[in-house]
């Protein structure tokens, strides 16, 4: 089954890459020869996605400046804006009503190569009829990211950030996920949970609670949250290397933390 749509949260504040964040947003910083969005909205094109919801924040401009109407990536690009910031699962909703069907979700700060793991994880999304997929990889540092209880290749549990010792396995939600549209209602009853905010994963966690059909799948290759100047320096590093004078080498899998 295709999918025809993807959602792009955009609308945080950036606060590690500031003072650059009060001029820029971050996911327009480069990553090589691009911003880190471009190759988010270039991994959802290949995937066969053909519209895009952006969500941006009424404080920050030009994402719109520089995506347009996403025709030079062959894609048909919506924003979409949400008030305030309060969440990755209030930004997820403030595209429910552009959404009609299954849809991707990929952070818009996170650099992903090859940019083939999107096709991967919705032809998995869509051959096991799951009303959820979470893109996962073994992370170093479980404090960043949503981690969860596998059991095959379902999840059982998820808990955002937890404590080294609270982890209940070092699989990571990095970023990428495929979802049906009751993810939507999961939202609605989700409450404020981590720093305050209604955190994805806690939706997640509701539609699993409900006996929903919920799965992972692994994403090999490089993943890099470019939320920090360091993190944002290594994913240039790694593109420049890659894709620069030197020669090509297949890509190592990189996490989090990692040189
Ligand atoms: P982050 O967790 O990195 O948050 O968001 P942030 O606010 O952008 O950055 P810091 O923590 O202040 O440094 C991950 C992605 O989710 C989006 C961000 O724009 C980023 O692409 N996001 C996050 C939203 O769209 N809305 C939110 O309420 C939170």
């Amino acid at each position: 089954m295709l999918v025809r749509q993807g959602l792009i949260p955009a609308a945080g504040s950036g606060t590690r890459l500031g003072p650059f964040t009060n001029a820029i947003p971050k996911e327009l910083l480069p990553v090589g020869e691009k911003a880190v969005i471009e190759h988010v909205v270039e991994a959802m094109a290949g995937a066969g996605i053909e519209e895009i919801a952006i969500v941006v924040s009424p404080h920050k401009h030009g994402l719109s400046d520089y995506l347009g109407s996403g025709k030079r990536f062959g894609v048909t690009c919506t924003y979409v804006v949400q008030d305030e910031r309060l969440g990755l699962a209030n930004a997820v909703a403030a595209g429910e009503h552009v959404i009609d069907g299954t849809f991707a979700v990929v952070l818009g700060d996170n650099f992903f190569a090859p940019t083939t793991f999107l096709a991967d994880l919705i032809a998995f999304h869509t051959s096991r009829h799951a009303d959820a997929t979470v893109g996962v990889a073994e992370v170093a540092d479980v404090t960043r990211h949503g981690i969860i209880r596998p059991d095959g290749d379902r999840i059982l549990g998820m808990v955002e950030k937890p404590a080294p010792e609270e982890a209940p396995s070092r699989l990571g939600a990095i970023g990428a996920y495929v979802f049906e549209k009751n993810i939507f209602d999961a939202i609605g009853r989700t409450e404020p949970g981590y720093k305050g905010e209604y955190q994805l994963t806690d939706s997640i966690g509701r539609e699993i609670e409900e006996g929903k059909r919920v799965l992972y799948r692994q994403i090999n290759g490089i993943h890099i949250d470019v939320g920090t100047p360091h993190d944002l320096m290594r994913a240039n590093e790694w593109y420049l290397r890659e894709n620069g004078h030197e020669k090509k080498g297949h890509p190592r899998t990189i996490q989090d933390g990692r040189p």
